[in-house]
């Protein structure tokens, strides 16, 4: 199961409606988030990028040019939309490449923006070519055409859109169309973030739902976060409830790490999904290489979950490889199941 995902669907005006909300989009966490540039921790080459271009227009009074995240869930691509339009003195608009399915879904959002407003296309690389259409006179000439009639009688009416900054999120850059990237100023990789950026998160957040936490504790959720705040501060919450439940509710070392095993997390803040990842390759493909629709056969998962979710992390800590004949497990997996094996 992929919670990092956000599932959104479109009702009749074209309006996003957003389904069940993930766990850790619940207002408590959602109220984690910084709401400015500068109380922004980690990223420091992308928030001075903003910092500089939102001055900017701001002196020029000209709309701020579109920007674009790419990078793994929970690193900050909402969050940093969020913060764009607070900066800019405007409203946001989220939605999602396939929440809109046809033309008029974009057109009803893009006639609703004002000035200085932000419109945020989740998973821009899943926008349908009709759509995405649209986007290009939006972004380039702000205006749209509309188009009556077919064949002879066709006749196009241009209609005017305010300034505004269209800040697109993506996990599969490599998805985008050329025309679609090329219209986009500021273009930015989110990284997972260092153990110290995360313990500064998950001490703020601890201060922000006021809780005790001892420093040892902070590094500990830290280092098994995977890299990402917005995993960091889910654990946190259920951490904070191991602790008033088994405890006093100050939060200790020995609670995360109860509270950890409990939630499958391990030393190294692999998952339950992960593990059976390595597993596959390991067990069932002898270490690979093996195509990644294989491995999700197996899992019964979505590929695009493993190579969205699961494999970013894995890359980056150097666990598995990709080839161009598949994934194969490093010999730090080899080595990581077997601790896991053996101390459980
Ligand atoms: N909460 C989630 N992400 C954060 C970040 N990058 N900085 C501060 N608080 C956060």
């Amino acid at each position: 199961m992929n919670d990092d995902i956000l599932s959104y669907s479109s009702d009749k005006q074209g309006i996003l409606s957003r389904q069940k909300l993930p766990l850790d989009q619940e207002p408590e966490i959602l109220s984690l988030r910084p709401k400015t540039l500068s109380e922004y921790i980690g990223q420091p080459e992308t928030i001075e990028t903003l910092e500089i271009a939102i001055q900017a227009a701001k002196i020029r009074n000209e709309p701020l040019d579109h920007v674009l995240f790419h990078g793994p869930p929970g690193l900050g691509k909402t969050t940093l939309s969020h913060i764009i339009a607070n900066e800019l003195g405007g409203e946001l608009t989220v939605t999602s490449g396939p929440a809109l399915e046809k033309g008029g879904d974009l057109i009803g959002l893009l006639t609703r923006l004002s000035e200085r407003d932000v419109l945020f296309i989740d998973e821009i690389h899943r926008t349908p070519k009709v759509v995405e259409e649209f986007l290009y006179p939006a972004m380039e000439d702000f205006a749209v055409d509309f188009v009556f009639d077919k064949g002879v009688h066709a006749r196009s009416h241009r209609f005017r859109l305010k300034q505004f900054t269209l800040v697109g999120a993506t996990t599969r850059v490599g998805m985008l169309s050329a025309p679609l990237r090329d219209r986009f100023g500021i273009f930015r990789n989110l990284d997972f973030y260092s153990e110290k950026d995360l313990i500064q998160i998950v001490k703020r957040s601890a201060a922000l739902l006021n809780l005790s936490m001892i420093d040892d504790a902070s590094a500990i959720l830290a280092r098994r976060s995977r890299g990402t705040p917005r995993i960091v501060n889910r654990l946190l919450k259920r951490v904070r409830d191991y602790a008033q439940v088994r405890s006093d509710g100050t939060i200790t070392p020995k609670i995360v790490k109860a509270a950890l095993l409990l939630e499958g997390v391990d030393e190294s803040g692999l998952t339950n999904l992960d593990r059976q990842y390595l597993k596959t390759i390991i067990d069932y493909y002898k270490g690979g290489p093996v195509g990644i629709e294989a491995i999700a056969a197996t899992l019964q998962e979505e590929a695009d979950t493993l190579v969205d979710v699961v494999e970013p992390f894995l890359l980056k800590i150097g666990m598995i490889m990709r080839t161009s004949s598949g994934r194969m497990a490093s010999e730090s997996a080899y080595h990581h199941l077997d601790i896991m094996v053996k101390s459980s």
